[in-house]
């Protein structure tokens, strides 16, 4: 457990503890580009960018931040931050394009000379498996809701695994599996657009069972020292008020939002409401002896991506809805304060009392803030230079809920800033940056926006100043 020397904590300084990584996250579909190259084949980001109508501006990410291209200078920005980690992600589409069979080698070059060249800058590599890039041939097979999907992401992972084992500190499954299942396949924001509440459920449990197969296959080609994690984008949910009615809103979307994916992975067992909650759309037969003893498998950490509160009230919403059924009881209510390019409500209690929760359901498991950030509308002046005070404002705030959160003891070991660079920000296309690193995608041209070179005074002084 992390502790904290609260005897160098001044008052004029938030210092965090001895070892905490400091890194940023990017994701393989957001930054890479090179979408037909060395053998890479579409995925259902792919598809899903070139159905007209689904993302802003008929944006995709063929070219996105051209990272693919630009690995060496990309790393040179981290090494310039001076961050301790950095968590990128694999695209399953590059290393096995049908997603079954035999790897191809180009695409795991890739991402040897990214491990190797972090490695050399003296960053820590954090290894994301799959960040939302099905190959679109296992989609066309039934995608997540059909079980044969968690047997080849297992294999897949072996694969990434007996690759780059020996190299990366961190390996993370799945990323926000919420996002995959509910988005996905619930309300269809997200690719592959399907709107089946049935669908969402079996994705959700099909990607538990995927975590818990890839662990055992990370586990037998990774050293002991090498941490095998999760990253869940859990809901810090509130209701309204103390009235019951509002409460038991809160419960429904503490269900289907957080307890679907933390009780499989963490106790091996449905969440028996949400089993109730859905009876009038599965019995869940589709959840096999010894399945959630799968998805149980022990891991070393557990990754929180956070931006902002849900707060709920009884009532209802619209259908279809990411919240399989639960949308009929449950009405959504504006966060109040400021809000960020993306119309999201700034407020970092949500992140405390989140951790808080954590460090009382899971005291023995280490986290992680895999993504925190903000998108706001930020352009270079003519001078080139890019000033984003409300993105620093943003990110200040959310530091000092996690150093609250250290002292109040929940062991978080680190804190990755989303995003490194502007990128393709899904349904949003190219029209939302969450980057530190500002890119002009006419030329690609990078450059610090102040709240990098605020965020590598936080690396180089391990704490912030207020
Ligand atoms: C998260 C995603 C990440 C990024 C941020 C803004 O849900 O994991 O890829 O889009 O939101």
């Amino acid at each position: 457990m992390t502790s904290l020397d609260t005897r160098s904590t001044t008052t004029d300084v938030l210092r965090f503890p001895q070892g905490f990584r400091w890194g940023t996250a990017t994701a393989a579909y957001q930054i890479e580009g090179a979408a037909e190259e060395d053998g890479r084949t579409p995925s259902i980001w792919d598809t899903f960018s070139r159905t007209p109508g689904k993302v802003r501006n008929g944006d995709t990410g063929d070219i996105a931040a051209d990272h693919y291209h630009r690995l060496d200078e990309d790393i040179e920005l981290m090494r310039r931050l001076g961050v301790s980690d950095y968590r990128f992600s694999v695209a399953w589409p590059r290393v096995q394009p049908t997603g079954r069979g035999p790897a191809v080698q180009r695409g795991l070059d890739f991402y040897r000379r990214m491990v190797d060249g972090l490695l050399d800058a003296g960053i820590r590599p954090v290894a994301t498996l799959y960040h939302w890039d099905l190959p679109q041939e296992l989609e066309d097979a039934g995608g997540w809701p059909e079980r044969d999907t968690a047997y080849r992401f297992a294999e897949y992972a072996g694969i990434v695994a007996d690759a780059l084992g020996d190299r990366v500190a961190t390996w993370t499954t799945l990323n926000e599996p919420w996002c995959s299942a509910f988005l996905g396949y619930g309300s269809g924001v997200h690719a592959p657009g399907r709107t089946s509440p049935l669908a969402s459920l079996r994705a959700a449990h099909h990607l538990n069972l995927a975590h818990g197969l890839a662990v055992g296959a990370l586990r037998r080609a990774v050293p002991v020292t090498a941490q095998v994690s999760l990253t869940l984008n859990l809901h810090a949910v509130r209701p309204l008020s103390p009235d019951p009615a509002d409460v038991d809103a809160a419960r429904r979307i503490d269900a289907v939002g957080n307890r679907v994916f933390l009780d499989p992975v963490f106790h091996g067992r449905l969440p028996e409401d949400l089993v109730r909650d859905t009876a009038a759309v599965t019995d869940w037969s589709f959840v096999e002896d010894g399945d959630l003893a799968t998805a149980s498998a022990p891991i070393d950490a557990l990754g929180i991506n956070y931006y902002s509160p849900t707060v709920v009230g009884a009532g209802s919403s619209e259908s279809p809805s990411p919240w399989a059924g639960a949308e009929r009881h449950v009405r959504f209510v504006p966060a109040p304060g400021p809000r960020t390019a993306m119309d999201w409500p700034v407020d970092a209690d949500g992140l405390h009392s989140l951790l808080l929760r954590l460090r009382d359901e899971l005291p023995r498991v280490p986290l992680i803030i895999t993504e925190n950030g903000a998108a706001y509308d930020d352009y270079a002046d003519p001078s080139g230079h890019v000033k984003d005070p409300e993105r620093i404002t943003y990110l200040r705030a959310h530091l000092a809920a996690v150093h609250r959160a250290i002292q109040d003891g929940a062991d978080v070991q680190g804190y990755f800033l989303w995003s490194l660079l502007d990128n393709f920000e899904w349904a949003y296309g190219y029209s939302k940056r969450f980057g530190i690193v500002h890119v002009d995608f006419a030329t690609q041209r990078r450059t610090f926006k102040d709240s990098a070179h605020w965020y590598a005074d936080v690396i180089a002084r391990g704490g912030m100043q207020v």
